[in-house]
């Protein structure tokens, strides 16, 4: 049974709990640039590994555009790059309480993610695409959007905050890994999945039977996201991001992943 005095108690704990996570938002420790991060000497980046080819396994370790573009970055502030493989879903919150100086994921920015956390100048561009069988009825997005189709997508991901503004949770079926969801769709349980187009193009390359359809569902830019507390570093990379842009780093990058068509 609840006693008042274990109300009061569990309500001072809970005050203490908030009040804790809040004090460890500010990013412990100072580095010698004067830049502060989660542990000096390092940035310590997240990531949900299983995005081709802006972040995936490759053996044990993690590559891909992101972590290639965040290594430089790293170079760029003389510190130890340091990649944390979590759920999509979890990479904001932890910028957020002070576990990861930057979210770094093939991330939209968005204006609600905007409220939660700082973003960098855009270093990429994304497209929205659907997944379909070679053989479905669903030949464009608004087929898709008018039908009583289920659609499969990443957890947290735009494509499901968007699908699900546009037709409902009872349509959207989530999955922690984007390759889940391509699952789902090769063994029949949703008819489509939405996801951005350089990850759908690798899947669709690995899982016999699945295209992509032509018309796009949204177009987005992808940048790094950090703590709102820290505008130091966030000036400091996207100076950093600027050099690398100028120099045409991120461009060679790209291209390495990501070879010109045609
Ligand atoms: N661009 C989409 C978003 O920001 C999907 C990103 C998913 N990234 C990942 N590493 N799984 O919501």
């Amino acid at each position: 049974m609840k006693t008042l005095t274990s109300k009061i108690l569990s309500a001072v704990l809970t005050g203490a709990l908030a009040l804790g996570i809040a004090g460890c938002a500010q990013p412990a420790a100072s580095n010698d640039n004067g830049l502060k991060t989660v542990e000096a000497g390092k940035l310590t980046m997240a990531t949900n590994a299983f995005f081709p080819p802006y972040e995936y396994y490759e053996g044990e370790d993690i590559v891909g555009i992101d972590a290639e573009i965040a290594q430089a970055v790293a170079d760029k502030l003389g510190l130890e790059l340091v990649i944390e493989d979590t759920e999509f879903d979890s990479i904001i919150v932890g910028v957020q309480s002070g576990k990861y100086d930057i979210g770094c994921a093939g991330m939209t920015i968005t204006e609600e993610r905007l409220q939660s956390v700082n973003f960098t100048q855009p270093y990429a561009t994304g497209i929205q695409s659907v997944i379909v069988p070679e053989d479905s009825e669903i030949t464009d997005v608004d087929t898709l959007l008018a039908g009583d189709y289920i659609v499969g997508v990443q957890t947290g991901t735009t494509g499901d905050i968007y699908m699900t503004d546009d037709i409902g949770e009872a349509r959207v079926d989530r999955y922690q890994k984007g390759n889940d969801a391509i699952v789902a769709l090769t063994s029949g349980k949703v008819d489509a999945v939405v996801i951005d187009n350089e990850p759908a193009k690798a899947f669709v390359a690995a899982n016999e039977g699945l295209k992509i359809l032509d018309t796009a569902y949204a177009e987005e830019e992808y940048a790094m996201c950090l703590n709102k507390d820290n505008e130091e570093l966030l000036n400091a990379i996207n100076q950093a991001l600027d050099e690398l842009k100028k120099d045409g780093t991120i461009d060679a990058i790209v291209a390495k992943y990501i070879p010109a068509e045609g």
